[in-house]
Formats: structure tokens, C-alpha cells, sequence
């Protein structure tokens, strides 16, 4: 807002509210903000939002704190900016923590004014996406700026699973101010200027004598690599803004709508040669999932959760006809493809997002079984790889399974096999469905006949490759899965695309219930 003064003060009195309510924490704090490489809360939602979008609410709310000279310092809108807006011309609601106020520090006037918008986007059914840049609770105002934080939680909670909640973090988010954005569906960082951590360095120097910074600690790639608590990051704030509007381009506006079909110029029916020979004939043979996925897919875009966090599984979005799908996936190129804690547990709150916003999951399976060692037992893979499993089995989405190569053990039933009640489940030719792969299965099954071939190691291999071969040719292939129903139908892997487009369409109108109950007990 500028331009002249109105001669009617009445109406220049609104012009200098805004202007105050705009001008945030004055023009020496926002050249601060710009010299940390970051954008004002204005800037940020000018970026994101469609242009001309924003509508703001609560301009010019103040805190009400009296304390530490406090009422000398207000600032219209308090430091968070809140309204709504659209992306791509679909509403959602939207705050932006102001840091060039008071540090973008939590009173309870600001907590207030982030409920309304959450009350508000769970009454309409849209989703919020919040732009966080604090400096935690407002010191000044004490258990005020924690009831406010908890208030923030609540919403965050009823609102799980009702409408997609985003955080993006764009400065300091820190202490318990961090489980907002824990409770949402996704998080963003940018690299280099955002960080979220319990305790920073100092306390943890105070307590553990561990040195470490904070970039180490609770930057972008920290968390994006080690801890697997952002699932985005970027290296600007603008491609970090601009992957937000793709991400919720894959989403319905709430758990009661279904996600946004849009025009697809990719032949449904293409076939794609190039997929015949992406699983090699080895076995052992690596080979990088993600090219099969963007075989498969509208375009070939996949647009991946996740990416730095346990990389031997995939999760994203993508299209299929237009529509689009959550995909999951084993990644052979990297550990084998195995299961673990990690894999686990980012596959099973992804599975569990796309169940409640009704977006169907389609599983590509090669998977060797879980990773063995006393790290993953000590580290509890039985409580948290029952978590996936426990999330596909309760998923009612349309679920379509495709087993490329292996699908070994419990981790066959846990990656949506037909007991889970998967809809439609496909394998390629090269598909080993078996108890354990061929080798460990003979030296146990065979024992006596690998001993009887006597001490000499040339006779033993032989017998042993004979053994390997007959198990090969019996177990570790599609075909008694299908006899017994437990694969529909063994397709040639240049189809995908179609049969998956055609089996997506046929679940369109799946209804499925789960017994009522206040709500199951997942393995936490
Ligand atoms: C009030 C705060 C503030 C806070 C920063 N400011 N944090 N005001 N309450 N929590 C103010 C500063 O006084 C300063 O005001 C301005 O914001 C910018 O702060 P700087 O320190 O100059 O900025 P910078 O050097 O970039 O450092 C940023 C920072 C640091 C790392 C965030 O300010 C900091 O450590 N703040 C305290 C963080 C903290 O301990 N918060 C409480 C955490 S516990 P002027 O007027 O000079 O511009 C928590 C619990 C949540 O949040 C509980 C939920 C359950």
C-alpha cells in the first residue's frame, strides 16, 4: 500500500494502519531479513500465492502483553501474517511468520490469529500451508505464548487427516515450536537459512559436551538426509515456494473430495519397449526403480517425497490419465531394495497420507526382505516395519501392486500383496515370489543332499547349482501366485502403463469400510 494521503482522515487513517501493518519491523530489520538471503512474509506470499490472490485477515490484531515495556512496541498484525489465497486458482489458507517482528516470536494474540485460519480452512475444507520463521515463544509473554503453541497443536491434530496441512521452513524453528510442523503432512526447508531443532547447540554443549553446529544439527540437510523430518528441500526460497504449489497441484483440497484431475496428453495406452529389458536377467543385477516408475507415468514426471531419506524406498506423486496417484517403491540401486526401520516408517506415514486424502496407491515391488542385524532388532524393525504393513492393510484407497523381481518373505505380504487386501495385483515375468531367495532357501531346505555330495567342492557346487536351478524354476517365478489368485494376472512389462490406467479406472467407484472403532492401535 502507498500513494498519497487521503484528505478524508477517516480513510487516511486506514492507509497509515496499513502501512505500519505492511512496513512490519521497520525498514532496518527487513534489509536484515534480505542481507540473511531471506524474504519478508509479504514477499514469501506474493511468491506462493496465485497473483493478486492474498486476502489478509487479522491486519491489524496487536498483542496485549504490559509486561517488560511491552505496550510501548506493538505492531499492527503482530508479527504472522494471515489470510487466504489460491494456487492455481484452488483456495487454501496461509500464514507467514513475520521475523522482522519481535524475531516472528509466538504471543498469544499471533496463535490466535493462526487458529482462525485453521478453524476456518477445517470449516471450508481447504488446505494450510504455513511459513514458519520464528524465534519461538514471545519471552515476554510466558505460559501465554505456550498455551498458544498447544492451541496450534490441537488444530494441528483435528485437522490431520481432514484437510493437507504444509509447513515451510524458512529461519529458525525451534524448542517445541518444531511440533507444529512435526504434526503436518509435509515439511519444506530451504538450504542454508532454515533450521529446526528440540535443543540448539548451546544446551546440547551444556549437557553432552558434543560440539556440532547448527547447520549440522538441524539444517536442511539434516534433516532431509538423516533425520527424514523434511521431506522437501531447496536451495532458494523461491523453488522451495514454487514445489509447494506443485505439491498441492496432487492434492484434493480435503479428505472428503477427490484429488484434481487434469487434462493428460500421454496416451493412456502407450506401451513402452524400453521396459522389457529395465529388469536385468541377473538376479543381483541392480537397477534404478525410478526409471520404471517414469515409464510408467504421465509425462514421465514423478515428483518424489523424500528423495535424501532412506533411498532404498521411493515414495511421490505422479499422474496416471491424468489423475493422480501415490506411488511406493522398492529401490533395487540402492541396499538392494530392502526393507528397513527408515524405509519403513517413510513408506507407512506416506501410505497412510494417501488413504486419507483419497489418492490411490500403486506399489512397485523387488524387495529382498528386511534388513537383518542386531541394528535393525535392537533398533525395533518388528514394532516399526509392522507399521507398514499395518498401514497398507488398513489403506481402502484403490491399491494396485506390480512385482518387477523379488518379493521374498514378510516383506511379499507387508508391499501391498493381495492379503492386504490390494485390488489388483500384477507381476512381470521376472517376478520371484518365495519364501527366501534361491540360495538361502537351498542351503537350508537341502542340507543332507549338500552334505552327501561329499567333500569335494567342485561336486557340492554342482549339486548346489542343480538344487538352485529346480528352486528357481518351481518357486522363484510368478506363476504359482497366479495359479492361486494371489496375482491377477502376469503382464508383460511394456503394458504397465495401460493395465495400470485400466485397473485405476475399473477401482474408480471402490467403496470399502473398515470395522468401526474410535481408531485402531498402530505400532508406534
Ligand atoms: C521475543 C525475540 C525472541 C523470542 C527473538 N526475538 N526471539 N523476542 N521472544 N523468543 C527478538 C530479538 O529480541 C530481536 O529483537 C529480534 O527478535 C531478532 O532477534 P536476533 O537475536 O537479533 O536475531 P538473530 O541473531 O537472527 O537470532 C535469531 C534467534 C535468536 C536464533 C532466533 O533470536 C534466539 O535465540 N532467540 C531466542 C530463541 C528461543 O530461545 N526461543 C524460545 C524457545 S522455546 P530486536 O528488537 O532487537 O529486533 C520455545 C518453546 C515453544 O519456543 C514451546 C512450544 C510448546
Amino acid at each position: 500500500m502507498s500513494g498519497p494521503v487521503d484528505p478524508d482522515p477517516r480513510r487516511a487513517r486506514l492507509d497509515r494502519l496499513d502501512a505500519e501493518a505492511e512496513g512490519g519491523g521497520g525498514a532496518a530489520r527487513i534489509a536484515r531479513q534480505h542481507e540473511a538471503g531471506k524474504l519478508t512474509a509479504r514477499e514469501r506470499l506474493e511468491l506462493f500465492l496465485d497473483p493478486g490472490s492474498f486476502v489478509e485477515l487479522d491486519k491489524f490484531k496487536t498483542h496485549r502483553c504490559a509486561d517488560f515495556g511491552m505496550q510501548e512496541h506493538r505492531v499492527p498484525g503482530d508479527g504472522v501474517v494471515t489470510g487466504y489465497g489460491l494456487v492455481e486458482g484452488r483456495q487454501v489458507f496461509v500464514f507467514a511468520q513475520d521475523f522482522t517482528v519481535f524475531g516472528g516470536s509466538l504471543s498469544g494474540a499471533y496463535a490466535e490469529k493462526i487458529c482462525k485460519v485453521m478453524d476456518r480452512a477445517m470449516e471450508v475444507g481447504c488446505p494450510v500451508v504455513g511459513l514458519n520463521d520464528s524465534g519461538g515463544a514471545r519471552i515476554q509473554e510466558g505460559v501465554v505464548s505456550l498455551a498458544g503453541y498447544a492451541d496450534i497443536f490441537l488444530r494441528n491434530t483435528l485437522a490431520s487427516g481432514v484437510v493437507p496441512q504444509v509447513s515451510v521452513v524458512m529461519g529458525p524453528c525451534a524448542g517445541g515450536a518444531v511440533y507444529s510442523p512435526a504434526i503436518t503432512d509435509f515439511i519444506f526447508m530451504v538450504k542454508d537459512t532454515s533450521y529446526m531443532f528440540i535443543t540448539g547447540p548451546e544446551v546440547i554443549r551444556a549437557v553432552t559436551h558434543e560440539e556440532v553446529t547448527k547447520e549440522e544439527l538441524g539444517g536442511a540437510r539434516a534433516h532431509a538426509q538423516k533425520s527424514g523430518v523434511a521431506h522437501f528441500t531447496f536451495d532458494s526460497e523461491e523453488a522451495t515456494l514454487r514445489a509447494v504449489r506443485e505439491l498441492l497441484s496432487f492434492l484434493p483440497q480435503n479428505n472428503a473430495d477427490d484429488p484434481p484431475a487434469l487434462p493428460c496428453s500421454d496416451d493412456p495406452a502407450r506401451r513402452d519397449p524400453a521396459l522389457k529389458t529395465l529388469v536385468p536377467d541377473s538376479p543381483n543385477k541392480p537397477y534404478d526403480m525410478k526409471d520404471v516408475l517414469r515409464a510408467v507415468v504421465d509425462d514421465g514426471h514423478f515428483f518424489e517425497v523424500g528423495r535424501h531419506y532412506a533411498e532404498n524406498l521411493v515414495i511421490g506423486f505422479a499422474r496416471l490419465n491424468g489423475r493422480p496417484v501415490g506411488l511406493v517403491a522398492n529401490q533395487p540401486a540402492v541396499l538392494a531394495g530392502v526393507l528397513d526401520i527408515k524405509a519403513s516408517v517413510k513408506a507407512a506415514r506416506f501410505v497412510r497420507f494417501c488413504d486419507a486424502f483419497n489418492l490411490p496407491l500403486v506399489t512397485f515391488v523387488d524387495v529382498p526382505g528386511f534388513l537383518p542385524g542386531t541394528d535393525q532388532e535392537w533398533g525395533g524393525i518388528i514394532t516399526h516395519g509392522a507399521k507398514l504393513l499395518f498401514a497398507y492393510a488398513e489403506a481402502t484407497v484403490p491399491k494396485v501392486t506390480v512385482i518387477t523381481r523379488k518379493a521374498y518373505g514378510g516383506a511379499y505380504d507387508v508391499m501391498a500383496s493381495k492379503h492386504l487386501r490390494a485390488d489388483v495385483n500384477f507381476a512381470f515375468p521376472t517376478a520371484e515370489i518365495a519364501v527366501m531367495g534361491p540360495e538361502g532357501a537351498v542351503g537350508i531346505i537341502f542340507r543332507k543332499e549338500l552334505s552327501a555330495a561329499g567333500a569335494d567342492p567342485a561336486a557340492q557346487q554342482e549339486t548346489r547349482q542343480r538344487l538352485v536351478a529346480d528352486y528357481r524354476e518351481k518357486f522363484a517365478n510368478p506363476y504359482k501366485a497366479a495359479e492361486l489368485g494371489y496375482v491377477d494376472e502376469v503382464i508383460r512389462p511394456e503394458d504397465t502403463r495401460p493395465r495400470l490406467i485400466r485397473a485405476l479406472e475399473m477401482l474408480r467407484t471402490k467403496r470399502q469400510e473398515l470395522p468401526p472403532k474410535k481408531h485402531g492401535n498402530m505400532p508406534l
